[in-house]
């Protein structure tokens, strides 16, 4: 068993380690002053390091030390913030507000905001093939091109393509939202959770149920981030709400309404649940509540 209070005070140690990492990862790296100030900006504001906690969470349920994977799962962060940066500039949704502060391109400017993008998407092959001091380099090889894969052009890039490409369209199809989620977000949360296992040294059967424990909960995450916009506040969120109305974004609650949207990410979650049902121990547990979890935000 694992109380709501156990589960929020480990779910916050985990996040700290993440953030203690990132919080020199950029150190020494020949960096133009300014650029290392816009990447740490927006690396260092916060956020709840989902991704990296999913990555070690995994790597440890197949006993794995976590800190020889700290340096791939941080890795998994920067190109998450590179994302947000990049989601934010004025060409693609043009909010102004990302974790409770002014959005990068607004502390800085545009173009040293794309070129903090750049930069932090790049830091992470860095920081990605740097794991190889403690893990097989096949293993790291097959999860740096997992990650290559789900945030690529076919990934989290494709799916912020087809994100614009859907904006202010009224004949989008469930079918067709549910390709740009699971390429926009899921791919990133399902490869965050895919690499673990992978640097954990998973069988080929465990590997298969971790990836579709990931690929459900990064669909309910977007379905939630979805819901968020329309029934969140901006101090909660730190971002901007209504967004996506305003925008005239494709969304699950602007297709199928609030309930039905949040009965959906119920769901997946449900989904993601079952997965782990071979797995137990410690790890495991925190994984179901995590679960849980990103439903609980809207509940
Ligand atoms: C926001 O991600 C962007 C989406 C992919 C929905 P998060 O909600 O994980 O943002 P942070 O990292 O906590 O700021
Ligand atoms: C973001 O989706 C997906 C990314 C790949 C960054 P959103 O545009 O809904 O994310 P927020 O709401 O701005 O965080
Ligand atoms: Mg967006
Ligand atoms: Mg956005
Ligand atoms: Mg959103």
């Amino acid at each position: 068993m694992m109380s709501a209070q156990e589960f929020k005070s480990v779910l916050k140690t985990e996040a700290d380690a993440v953030e203690n990492y990132l919080s020199t990862c950029l150190n020494n790296r020949n960096i133009p002053q300014r650029l290392q100030a816009a990447m740490e900006y927006s690396l260092l504001a916060g956020g709840k390091r989902l991704r990296p906690v999913l990555c070690l969470a995994v790597a440890a349920m197949l006993g794995a030390k976590k800190e020889h994977i700290m340096p791939f799962a941080s890795a998994i962060e920067c190109i998450h913030s590179y994302s947000l940066i990049h989601d934010d500039l004025p060409a693609m949704d043009d909010d102004d507000l990302r974790r409770g502060k002014p959005s990068n391109h607004k502390a800085f400017d545009e173009a040293t905001a794309i070129l903090a993008g750049d930069g932090l998407l790049t830091e992470a092959f860095v920081l990605m093939t740097e794991t190889a001091q403690h893990i097989s380099a096949p293993s790291v090889l097959s999860a740096v091109n997992t990650v290559a894969v789900a945030a690529g052009s076919g990934g989290m890039v494709g799916g912020q393509q087809l994100d614009m490409d859907f904006t202010g369209r009224d004949d989008v199809s469930l079918e067709e939202l549910q390709t740009m989620h699971a390429m926009k977000t899921g791919a990133l949360i399902r490869c965050s959770c895919e690499c673990g296992a992978i640097l954990g040294g998973a069988s080929a059967e465990e590997q298969q149920c971790i990836r579709t424990y990931g690929a459900n909960i990064g669909a309910a995450f977007q379905i939630v981030d979805d819901i968020l916009d329309e029934t969140g506040t901006e101090e909660e969120l730190g971002k901007p709400v209504g967004s996506d109305l305003e925008q005239g974004k494709n969304t699950y609650p602007s297709m199928l309404g609030i309930e039905k949207s949040r009965e959906l990410a119920q769901e997946r979650v449900d989904t993601a649940i079952e997965q782990l049902t071979a797995f137990d121990g410690a790890e495991a547990l925190f994984l179901r509540k995590l679960a849980q979890y990103i439903i609980d935000r809207v509940s």
